[in-house]
């Protein structure tokens, strides 16, 4: 005979009491936490939607930290423009050089104070949007960047946030970290912190058609490397890497022709929204040694970022290979760099292989032998890539001397 149990005839109380001893008795595990802005529009003349957008958010007065060139080539028009018709102030502090530096950041915070804007929106490749960011949240608390990198700190953003990204690489308009120079240029600020996250982020492929070659191509690269990064991290999770594998799947074939013809919009939508992607997946999961080293290469040699990544790429793939080949294998399918008959030993190399193959096409240089580093300066350079943040979340344990043995082997070619 059976039984059915008629859950109405249950006191209420008792199944909220069962349920309360069974959480309570969990403990919690294989969390994550996973953080966004709160909206992003993507689409070819999306930046014509600027000004409604903030109208919905009640800005009045939009400081723009643009990037020079992208000032002075007019990009900045049509934002201009639809933010006149939506009756919002507008201030431009078009001062931001190439990997911008403290004292730039002040400027832009003084201005800030000035014009009494109640928005920042950062206007251009990642040197312009780390500046809006470090403006908007030193702004908002008056702290300098010196306490923003402490451990602890705790002052809140009362300034909105957007980002419009004019190359297609660093993913920053999606990131909760800002990378500033010190004023010496000696090394790099790298601030993380949850309201560096843009509130906006508007991702318009039309901004990069006219990105010069080199710069997509080094740009480009630095997409890469954040999902090859980003997959292997330590802090990788379930969707962190889901991210990273969709920008793995699709920067190979859109940065070959973005480089090769940067007027072909559908390419530079797919950088666009890979490099979103893999910023997306990095800010949730950290990166690796090929950022906790370029850092300090690029910091001290004035190596640009991306050149600087794809360099240490490869490299840094073969040393870490040791305790991820599995994950490798999978960013080797990914790259479309295997075959049926491969193991994953081979399916690993062929993977690195097809990264090397990438960064010859498109014509970046395989070692610094250009940029003269010294020997002297190893041990220095080590020493500093294991103080930086990026350094934690990479699989392999790293010691000096490890580093120092990549930097021989990349020096010089
Ligand atoms: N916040 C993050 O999460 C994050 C991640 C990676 C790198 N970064 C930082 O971002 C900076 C590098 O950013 P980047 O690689 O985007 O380069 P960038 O912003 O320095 O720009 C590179 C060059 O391209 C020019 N440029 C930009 N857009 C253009 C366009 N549409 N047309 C013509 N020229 C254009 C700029 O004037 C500049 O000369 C570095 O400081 C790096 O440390 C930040
Ligand atoms: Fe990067």
């Amino acid at each position: 005979m059976t039984t059915s149990l008629d859950a109405s005839s249950i006191d209420a109380s008792v199944i909220t009491s069962i349920i309360t001893h069974t959480v309570d008795e969990l403990t919690p595990k294989n969390l994550f936490n996973f953080n966004s802005p709160r909206q992003t529009i993507v689409g070819e003349g999306s930046i014509l939607k600027l000004g409604t957008l903030l109208q919905t958010l009640n800005v009045k007065h939009v400081l723009i930290v643009a990037d020079e060139v992208v000032y002075q080539k007019g990009l900045l028009a049509s934002a201009l423009r639809c933010l006149a018709r939506a009756n919002i102030a507008v201030t431009v502090f078009s001062g931001i050089e190439r990997e911008p530096s403290s004292d730039v950041v002040e400027q832009g915070v003084a201005m800030l104070a000035q014009s009494k804007a109640d928005f920042v929106l950062g206007f251009g490749g990642g040197s312009a949007m780390d500046a809006a960011k470090a403006i908007a949240l030193l702004g908002s608390c008056n702290a300098s960047l010196d306490e923003l990198t402490e451990p602890g700190f705790d002052q809140r953003r009362t300034i909105g946030l957007g980002a419009v990204p004019t190359t297609a690489g660093t993913g920053s308009e999606v990131t909760d970290i800002s990378v500033i120079m010190h004023a010496d240029r000696s090394k790099k600020f790298i601030a993380k912190n949850l309201d560096l996250m843009p509130d906006l982020a508007v991702i318009d492929p039309t901004l990069m058609l006219g990105l010069p070659a080199s710069v997509t191509a080094a740009t480009g690269i630095d997409a890469l490397t954040h999902a090859i990064e980003a997959y292997v991290a330590h802090g990788a999770n379930h969707l962190s890497q889901a991210l990273a594998i969709s920008a793995i799947k699709v920067i190979p074939h859109a940065l070959s022709i973005a480089v090769g013809d940067g007027t072909e919009l559908s390419a530079r939508l797919e950088m666009a929204v890979a490099s979103y992607s893999a910023g997306l997946s990095f800010s949730n999961s950290g990166l690796g040694l090929v950022h906790a080293l370029s850092h300090q290469v690029g910091a001290q040699y004035g190596v640009a970022h991306g050149v600087a990544n794809g360099i240490l790429l490869p490299h840094v793939m073969t040393f870490n290979a040791l305790v991820c080949r599995r994950e490798y294998a999978d960013i080797a399918r990914a790259l479309g760099a295997t075959n049926e008959g491969m193991n994953e030993r081979q399916q690993c190399e062929a993977g690195i292989e097809s990264v090397r193959q990438l960064l010859s096409d498109i014509g970046l240089p395989n070692s610094f032998a250009e940029f003269g580093l010294a020997v002297e300066d190893f041990g220095e350079l080590a020493d500093a890539t294991l103080q930086d943040i990026c350094i934690t979340t990479n699989p392999r344990r790293v010691t000096k001397t490890d580093i120092i043995q990549l930097l021989q082997q990349v020096a010089n070619g």
